[in-house]
């Protein structure tokens, strides 16, 4: 049987990404935080939060949430929604495929119904 083809941008192996941090890469220019959780799901959110221009990848990772340095707010990794206030707004969670030990990236496919990045 033939292998699917990946959708999205190949990211990086499985492996390269620690529970504890984030990994922040540019698809298209556009910041793009990939997080693997407490159980070792991968989930990618767009990098910027929805309350300043702070990135994501640069806050913990607890759990299946990701906390924003800036004031706090923490982002649920499955569907972006902020956890408690500032941020009320949530970020946009995209498509990920895992095929073999690779990690691609779909930034054309949110999953979460937040507005779509604006690409170059
Ligand atoms: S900048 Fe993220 S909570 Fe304020």
């Amino acid at each position: 049987m033939a292998e699917e083809t990946p959708r999205g941008e190949l990211i990086c192996d499985v492996d390269d990404i620690s529970v504890k941090q984030a990994l922040r890469v540019l698809i298209d220019d556009y910041p793009v935080a990939v997080v693997k959780d407490s159980q070792g799901v991968i989930h990618a959110l767009g990098d910027t939060c929805s309350h300043a221009d702070i990135s994501l990848s640069e806050g913990d990772v607890e759990g299946e949430s990701i906390e924003c340095w800036g004031h706090g707010s923490q982002f649920d990794l499955r569907n972006g929604q902020p956890l408690q206030l500032p941020a009320y707004e949530p970020v946009p969670v995209f498509a990920v495929e895992i095929h073999g030990n690779q990690v691609y990236v779909d930034v054309t496919n949110v999953t979460n119904g937040a507005p779509a990045p604006d690409l170059a």
